[in-house]
Order: structure tokens, then C-alpha cells, then sequence
């Protein structure tokens, strides 16, 4: 008889490719979600059970027929945590989806306590996952994450998989943070600006490879963090440089010293964030099934076909809150640089 996995969230963008992957090897796979978003191809094949993870009972009732394995793309905080154990007997074994930043510094700096360049965190390059996380403190995304893998890792009810992934981008991806070079050469900037040179190397995560670790730990259950990054993460010139050449597009590149406001892009940093994934290789036997600047194909088409009939910030919600095109601010910036 078929496996079965239930995946929670399982309509996004990382749903879109945890579900094919699964499929490809014989997974029976059934989607869980509030049905708002609507299915996207790459789901074909799945059953949908409606599922409000919010409310009381609503989770309970859609696994009541069980499954191998449950998936959880929504594993926000530690109530989270604890709902996905009270399923043990009902599913056999977890795999939540956290993030690379529940990790602290050697300085105990966290990334969501960042008020300037100077607090950005001192990781090691790369991050194990042996790195302690985000202490308990004020509730910030990172610090809940962490708080929620704790009580998954620290417990032996339910084999509990805690997935480390980076700045994840592919078709289905509402954060879009590859739309901040995407839109620029679709306007056909002449000149991009950006901070510390272009060289931050902020990890990226290509939702395939994140879809392929995700299979390989629904078929070996067992309690562990495994991080989750592209090989050869490529810095913000190279991301740039990629999606300039997708889009068949040239501009030049204005390369700032510092973290200016004119010149950050979404992987901006001062230090890289890059994590080591030799865990996941180890204990999991994981290679990866693509490299940035090849799924950012697929992540480029998306964002374009995305965007063909409605407005940028309906069709990427999430990265409206923070995604900015100040193309007067980087003029000014550019004709103050050429007069010196
Ligand atoms: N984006 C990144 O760079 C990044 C980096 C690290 C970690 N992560 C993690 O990735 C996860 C987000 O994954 P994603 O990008 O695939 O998300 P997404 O594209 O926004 O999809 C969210 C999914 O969850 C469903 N959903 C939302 N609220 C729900 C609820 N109350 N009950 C049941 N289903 C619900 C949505 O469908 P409906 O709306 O129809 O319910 C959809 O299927 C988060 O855990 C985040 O912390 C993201």
C-alpha cells in the first residue's frame, strides 16, 4: 500500500514543490489548507482536505484517518509544536518547515533584533546546526520558531524532522524577493545600486532542493534540525547578474561601500548568513536536484506571469510590505556619485 503523507499549507509555494517530489516516488499525498489560495499546477494528483489549523479541532478531523507522515509548512510557534503532538497515534511521524534564522550568533545577536548593520548577528561560516538558537525572549518570528523546534526536538512522542531552509524563492512564492531585480529589468533600469558592493551572500533556497529534503526526511522519521541551502549560494551581484541575463536585460552596477538605504536588496547584509549542510548529506543522504541560478528560471516565469494581470503588490503580499522601487532615490544617488 501506498505511504501517506498529509501536508499541511500544502498550497504554496513550498506545497508546489514538496508534493511533486513525493508523488514522483509513489507517496499517496493529500493537501491540507483553508482553500483560499487557489491550486496551482504541480498539485495535480493530490486530494484536498479543507483544514483551518487555527481552529480548535479542524486539524484533528483532517487526519482522522491517519497518515505516515504529516508536513507542517505553517510550524510558526510553540502552540504549533504542541498541536502537531497531540496527533501521535494518528500520524507517524513529523516534518515542520522552520527557518535559518532561529540561529544566534556567537555574540547571542539574532537576526530579528537588528536595528542597524553593526547588530547583525556573528554566525559561523558556514552555520551548523549544532548552533544554539534564538533564546526565549520577546515574541519575534525567529524566537517563536525556535521555541516551537524546541518542543519538537526535546520529546519523544512523534519522530519530528525540523527543516532549516534560508531565503526561499520558486513558482508560488509570495515573499518575490527575487521581483527586486526582476521588476528592475522588466523597466529596463539602466543602472543598478547596490550596498556592500553586491558581495553579501545571504543563502538562498531553491524551493526544489527544499522539496527533495523534505522527501528524503518523510522516508527516514527520526528527531533532528537539518539545514536547508542551494549549493554554491551565489552572492547579490550574482543574483542580479542571473536575472539580468533571464530577462535578456543589461544595466550597469553601481557598487556602494556600505549598507546605504539606496543599494539593499533583500539579501543585503553585512556578513553572509550561509549555512553548512553536511548534516542533511550525513543523516539523510540528500543531494541537491538544482542550483539558484537554474531553478531561477522557473522563479523568474512566475514572478513575470504573475504580475501580467494584476499589480505587483496583489500578487506578492508579502514582499509589498517590504520590497521598494525608489528609482528617484537611486537617480539622485547615481548623478550625486557621477558629479564628484
Ligand atoms: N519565504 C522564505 O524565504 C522562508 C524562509 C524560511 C522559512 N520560511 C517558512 O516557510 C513557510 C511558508 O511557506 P510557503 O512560502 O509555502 O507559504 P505560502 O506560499 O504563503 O503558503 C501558505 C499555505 O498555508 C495555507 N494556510 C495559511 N493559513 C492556514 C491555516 N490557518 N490553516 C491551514 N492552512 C493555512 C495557505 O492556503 P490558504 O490560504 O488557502 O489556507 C497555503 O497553502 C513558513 O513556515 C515560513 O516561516 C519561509
Amino acid at each position: 500500500m501506498a505511504r501517506t503523507a498529509f501536508v499541511l499549507g500544502g498550497t504554496g509555494m513550498i506545497g508546489r514543490a514538496v508534493v511533486p517530489r513525493l508523488r514522483d516516488v509513489g507517496w499517496d499525498v493529500t493537501l491540507g489548507s483553508r482553500g483560499e489560495r487557489e491550486h496551482a499546477p504541480g498539485l495535480e494528483g493530490a486530494r484536498f482536505a479543507p483544514v483551518d489549523r487555527r481552529e480548535p479541532g479542524s486539524l484533528e478531523r483532517a487526519v482522522a484517518d491517519g497518515a505516515d507522515v504529516l508536513v507542517d509548512v505553517l510550524a510558526m510557534r510553540p502552540a504549533d509544536a504542541e498541536q502537531l503532538l497531540g496527533l501521535a497515534g494518528r500520524v507517524g511521524s513529523l516534518v515542520a518547515i522552520s527557518t535559518a534564522s532561529v540561529y544566534a550568533g556567537t555574540d547571542g545577536r539574532v537576526l530579528d533584533d537588528m536595528q542597524g548593520p553593526d547588530d547583525f548577528p556573528d554566525y559561523p561560516v558556514p552555520i551548523p546546526e549544532s548552533q544554539p538558537t534564538a533564546p526565549p525572549g520577546e515574541s519575534t518570528y525567529s524566537r517563536e520558531k525556535a521555541a516551537m523546534e524546541r518542543l519538537l526536538l526535546e520529546q519523544d512522542a512523534l519522530p519530528a524532522t525540523v527543516v532549516r531552509p534560508c531565503a526561499i524563492h520558486g513558482p508560488g512564492d509570495r515573499q518575490a524577493r527575487e521581483w527586486f531585480f526582476v521588476k528592475r529589468a522588466l523597466d529596463r533600469r539602466p543602472y543598478v545600486v547596490l550596498a556592500y558592493r553586491g558581495a553579501s551572500r545571504f543563502h538562498t533556497t531553491s524551493s526544489a532542493n527544499l522539496g527533495e529534503l523534505v522527501r528524503l526526511a518523510a522516508e527516514r522519521p527520526g528527531t533532528r534540525a537539518v539545514n536547508c541551502g542551494d549549493p554554491e549560494p551565489p552572492t547579490v551581484l550574482e543574483i542580479g547578474r542571473s536575472v539580468a541575463r533571464i530577462l535578456d536585460h543589461e544595466w550597469v552596477e553601481v557598487l556602494l561601500a556600505g549598507g546605504e538605504e539606496v543599494g539593499g536588496t533583500p539579501w543585503s547584509a553585512p556578513a553572509p548568513l550561509v549555512v553548512d549542510m553536511t548534516a542533511a548529506d550525513h543523516e539523510l543522504g540528500y543531494r541537491p536536484v538544482t542550483r539558484y541560478d537554474e531553478w531561477l528560471e522557473r522563479t523568474v516565469e512566475y514572478l513575470v506571469a504573475a504580475t501580467r494581470d494584476r499589480p505587483w503588490q496583489a500578487a506578492f503580499p508579502v514582499g509589498a510590505r517590504y520590497l521598494r522601487f525608489d528609482y528617484e532615490a537611486e537617480d539622485a544617488c547615481v548623478r550625486s556619485l557621477a558629479a564628484r
